[in-house]
This record gives C-alpha cells, structure tokens and sequence, in this order.
C-alpha cells in the first residue's frame, strides 16, 4: 500500500524533500502557500545576493548554469536557479500553490501511549498503521477549508521568514509612542524596489539589528539618502562579519570546512583520540581565530570604528554568525552616510528614538527592525496538539532537540516558559516523540541549501527502510552531546543550532546511517585538508 508523505512549504528544504521522496518512489503532495516556488528568494531586499560562495550553495546533481559566472548570484539568479531546478525534476506537478497549511493533527495514538514508547513511533518505523497525520490546509483564492490525511508530513516552513521576531516595550515605550513609520525588514523586502526605494527617500531612517539583513537595508539608506540624512544603526552585539573569505589570502574555506579543521574543536560522540586531539591543537584553534580576526580588523578598520567584537571568530563561524559585510559599508560609515550607534535598550519617543541612560533623541522618520524572524514560534503553531507544541518546542536550557537536526527529539522534561525554544532534534530532523514526521531547515550552516539536501537523501532512506533510528534513549543522548557541543562553541547563541563548524563531522553520521562511505575525497592529503562541499556527496 502506498504511503502518502506531505511537505509543507517548497522553498529549498521542501522542493529537495519533495525531489528525494519522489526518488525513492513516494508520490509526495506539497502545500505551498506562495503563488511559486523559492522561499525567501521569491521577493527580497533588491541588493540582496548570495552571501555564501555559489559552489557551496548548490544542489549536488543540479550545477549552476555556465552563464552565472560570479560567485555570489544576485537575488534573482538564484530564483532562476531554484526554479529551474523544480522544473528540471518535473517537482511543480506535485505542489499545491496557494494553499496554506492551517495546522496539523495526530489521528492515532494518545498522549499517554506516545510517552510510554522507547522506539520512535512506538515501533522505530518510519510509518505505522495506527497512526496518520491530518493537515489541514486553506486555500488562499477560495478560502476553503479541506483536511488530507497521509501518513508522514515533513516540514519545511523556513526559519528566516514569515514571522518576525519584533522587540517588546513597556507600555507607550514602544512604537506606539512615535510619530513616525515602523516597519520589519520583512515588510520592507516584500516591496517592490520602486515602492521600497520611495519608503526611505529623504527619510531619517533608523535600521535596529547588526546582521546582514541590517547590512543591507543600511547600504540602500545610504545611497537613497547620502550624508544628508545618514542611516542610524542600532547594535546591540558587534560580530565578526567578514568582508570577504580570503583572509591574509588565505582560503577561509580550507580554514574552516576541512576535516583537519574539525579536529581542531571537540565533537559531540567523539572518543578518547579525538578528543585528546582537539585539546592538543587548542592553541591552534586559537591562533586560525586570532589569524581571521586580524585581517578582518585590519580590512575594515574595526578599531577606528570601535567595531572589534568582545568574543573569537571561532565563536562567531560555530554560530553561523559570520554575514558578509557588504562591499564599501564602512567607507560609508567613514563619510558619514552611516551611523554606527551601539543601542542594546532603547524606547520610541515622539519624535525618534531614545537610547538608555542618554538625554536627546535620536530624530527619526522610519524605524526599521533588522531583528530577524521568530522561526520556532512558526514551527510550534504549525501543531494543533498543545503536547505536540511543547514536545517540539522543548525547554529554554536546550537548543532544538531534532534527532540528526532532522528528527525532533522532545525526550526531555518538556516545560513551556513565556519564551518560545525549539526542543532538540535527532540529526537536526527528528524529534523521537513525535511520530511520522520529520523537520528540514531548522538548523543553520554556512550553506543552507547543502544542509537541507543531505538532510532530505537521509530522510529519503530513512523512509525507505535503509536504516532504522536508534532507541529513543540513544538519540536523546546523541541530541544531548550535540546541544553541549553548540553551547560549548556557540554560548549564548546555540539556538541558532549552527553546524558550521562541524559539517563534515555531521554529514559523516548522516553518511554511515545511510551505508555510505563518509570518506568522500581522493587522497589523503585531499581528505584531510581540502574543504567539503555539496560536490563531494554527488551520489
Ligand atoms: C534574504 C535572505 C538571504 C539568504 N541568503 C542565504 C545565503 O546566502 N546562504 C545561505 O546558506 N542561506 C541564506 N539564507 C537562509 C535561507 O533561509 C536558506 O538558504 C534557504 O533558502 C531556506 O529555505 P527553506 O526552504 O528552508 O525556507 P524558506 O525559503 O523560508 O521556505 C519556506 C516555504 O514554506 C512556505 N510556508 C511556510 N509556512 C507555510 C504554511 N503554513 N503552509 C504552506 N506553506 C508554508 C513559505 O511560503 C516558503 O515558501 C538567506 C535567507 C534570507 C532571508
Ligand atoms: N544573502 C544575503 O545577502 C542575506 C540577506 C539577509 C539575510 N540573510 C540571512 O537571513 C538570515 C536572517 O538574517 P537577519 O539579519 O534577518 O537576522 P539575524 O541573523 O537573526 O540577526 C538579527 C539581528 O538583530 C539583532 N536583534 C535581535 N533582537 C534584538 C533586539 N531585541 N534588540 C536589538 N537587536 C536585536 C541581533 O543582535 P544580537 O547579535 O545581539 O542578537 C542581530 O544583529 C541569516 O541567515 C542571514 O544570513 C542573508
């Protein structure tokens, strides 16, 4: 009997989810509820481009066409990349544009069953016959209400879109308070370019946030509005964004994503050698840090601009925390176009926007929040059952708990503060106490799409019966070792469940789960050194 899989979401992650089951034989059905294909590629900030280098960012058995020549694709090439890729696979016939998944449900089991169970799903299988997932889906031209019912969902809603993450105030702190407009950078890059150039004109605009989105809205500022009214940037946390992957000619590439790199920090599940290892080259891990950290320093002047982040790189490239700092930004800080302004509280007033513990206003027109998005919260209203909600929100101490950062993995005590935090997932994917379903897009590296595409090969044989998860004991203490390690590296930012500093270590478990040989170069020298890429899991 064939099983029916649902993907919700066809942006990267649920056209590659889509793509990989239709390889292993499924008939997948994908609600999107776009009018097209590409996610956060659909409509964007009009400078936006590829921040990661086009290589890294491709599908393993899709290159990029010969005439996209630079390494960083403009907004619009990758659209045509991604799309052409759906069209390529033949992946448009199986999407339902339009159509918003309102939530899902669990037909099966009850709560108390699901608690007692030591295998995933009860049995360690992917499907089970008791058990079928309803999804209930709008569609947004009707409004109609339909419900379909299948036996696996997996889900790709994207983590950098649809809800924004937008700071709280005490009452008439906030914008309430302001005469002006304030608006989230989300907002902003649904415009279109005309409306949203028009927006900033002639405005006194204030950009809060000090990442890339952050970035590239203050670049636009300031050639919309030149020194006249200078774009004020509120920080809270200076980072070591990088103006370039070079640094003192070096490859940063082959610094960061070879394998000798990876035996430079300690890894979650390692044993006794690598360990030892990872403590003996410590000094060298400091020193490809301070060797990064002064050429960024030093190619963008951080100093002068009082710029120079309090933490390592290390800890900065192990939160996929590394933006790249657009071409000339602090040349327009140099000339005045941009203000730096280090804001980590400050209130709306009448007339702009008061820092803490200053007397004047900042005078402003347009408040943009650079703030990022909200992507749990997302993930947990998507689940109907509250038990769900929480199973995969998991508890504030503990990043995501998916299973291979596929699988969530909501063994643990589960409690629910105010705050809203992904539990953690087996293999980034899988949480084991949620059954015939998986979650791809929601840990982070320094190329999204070559996360999301092994995630979905792994997902496939998994659904295929190649290989079965272990207990639940087992993931949860895998889960744990891997929380440890982002805390470990990534401190107060190991929610972001970054790999970046450890992907070949991941894509190796990924690898032998699914019978595969790990060691994907030609050579010793090559396998120890080389950097990995999506190329070297062509199949
Ligand atoms: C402006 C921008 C630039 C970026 N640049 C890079 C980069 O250079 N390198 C990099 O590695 N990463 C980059 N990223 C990260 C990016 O999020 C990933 O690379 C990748 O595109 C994410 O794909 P996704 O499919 O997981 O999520 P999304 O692209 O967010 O796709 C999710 C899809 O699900 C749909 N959806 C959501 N909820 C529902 C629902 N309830 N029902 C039906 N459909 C739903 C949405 O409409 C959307 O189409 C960037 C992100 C942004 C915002
Ligand atoms: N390819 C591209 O050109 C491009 C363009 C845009 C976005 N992106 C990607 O899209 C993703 C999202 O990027 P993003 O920049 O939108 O979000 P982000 O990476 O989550 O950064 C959010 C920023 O907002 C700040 N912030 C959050 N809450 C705040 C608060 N309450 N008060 C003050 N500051 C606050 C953060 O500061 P702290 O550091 O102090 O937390 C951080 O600087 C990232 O993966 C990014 O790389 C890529």
């Amino acid at each position: 009997m064939e099983r029916q899989v649902a993907v919700i979401g066809a942006g990267i992650s649920g056209l590659l989810a889509c793509k990989y089951t239709l390889s292993k034989g499924f008939h997948p059905i994908v609600f999107e509820s776009q009018s097209s294909v590409g996610g956060v590629w659909t409509k964007t900030v009009e400078t936006t481009k590829l921040q990661t280098p086009k290589p890294l960012y491709q599908f393993s058995d899709f290159p990029w066409p010969s005439s996209v020549t630079e390494d960083f694709p403009n907004q619009h090439k990758v659209l045509d990349y991604v799309q052409s890729y759906a069209q390529h696979f033949h992946l448009l016939k199986h999407i339902k544009f339009n159509t918003k998944v309102a939530g899902i449900e669990y037909e099966g089991p009850q709560d108390e069953e699901i608690q007692s169970w030591s295998l995933w799903g009860g049995t360690g299988e992917p499907f089970s016959s008791k058990g079928k997932w309803n999804v209930i889906v709008e569609d947004l031209k009707t409004l109609a209400t339909e419900v379909f019912q299948v036996d696996f969902v997996i889900v790709c809603v994207g983590r950098f879109s649809g809800l924004p993450n937008i700071p709280e105030f005490p009452p008439n702190k906030g914008p309430e308070a302001f005469h002006g407009k304030v608006i989230h950078f989300m907002d902003y890059a649904a415009m279109d370019d005309e409306k949203a150039a028009e927006f900033i004109k002639d405005k006194r605009v204030v950009v809060v946030g000090f990442q890339k989105s952050a970035l590239d809205i203050a670049m636009e500022c300031s050639a919309a509005n030149g020194g006249e009214n200078p774009c004020t940037v509120f920080y809270r946390t200076a980072h070591w964004n990088v103006p370039d992957y070079h640094p003192w000619g070096f490859s940063l590439a082959h610094m960061y994503l070879s394998r000798f790199s990876e035996f430079m920090v300690h890894k979650p599940g390692e044993g006794f050698l690598l360990g030892l290892l990872a403590t003996i080259l410590a000094p060298l891990r400091w020193a490809y840090s301070k060797f990064v950290e002064s050429d960024i320093k030093r190619k963008l002047r951080l100093a002068k601009h009082g710029m120079v982040p309090t933490h390592s790189f290390l800890h900065d490239i192990s939160s996929c925390l590394t933006s790249t700092v657009p071409e000339k930004f602090y040349d327009k800080v140099e000339e005045g176009k941009i203000k730096l302004k280090k804001a980590p509280n400050f209130s709306f007033c009448h007339n702009g926007v008061l820092v803490e513990d200053e007397s004047t206003a900042i005078e402003a027109d347009v408040v943009i929040w650079a703030t990022g998005f909200k992507g749990e919260k997302k993930l947990r209203d998507i689940f109907v059952s509250q038990t769900f909600q929480d199973y995969i929100t998991g508890t504030p101490d503990a990043a995501i708990p998916l299973y291979r950062l596929i699988v969530y993995n909501c063994l643990l005590q589960v409690q629910f503060f105010n705050s809203h935090y992904i539990s953690r997932l087996i293999r980034e994917c899988i949480q084991p106490r949620i059954p015939q379903l998986a979650v791809i897009g929601f840990s982070e590296s320094i190329a999204n799409l070559y996360t999301s595409e092994i995630r979905c090969r792994w997902l496939a044989e998994l659904l295929d019966g190649t290989f079965k998860l272990p207990s639940i004991k087992e993931m949860e203490k895998d889960v744990t070792k891997w929380d440890e390690y982002l805390k470990q590296y990534s401190g107060e930012y190991y929610r972001r469940k970054c790999i970046g500093a450890l992907h070949i270590w991941y894509n190796d478990q990924l690898c032998k789960d699914m019978g595969w040989n790990p060691r994907r170069k030609k050579g010793f020298f090559a396998e120890l050194f080389d950097p990995y890429g999506p190329l070297d899991y062509v199949p």
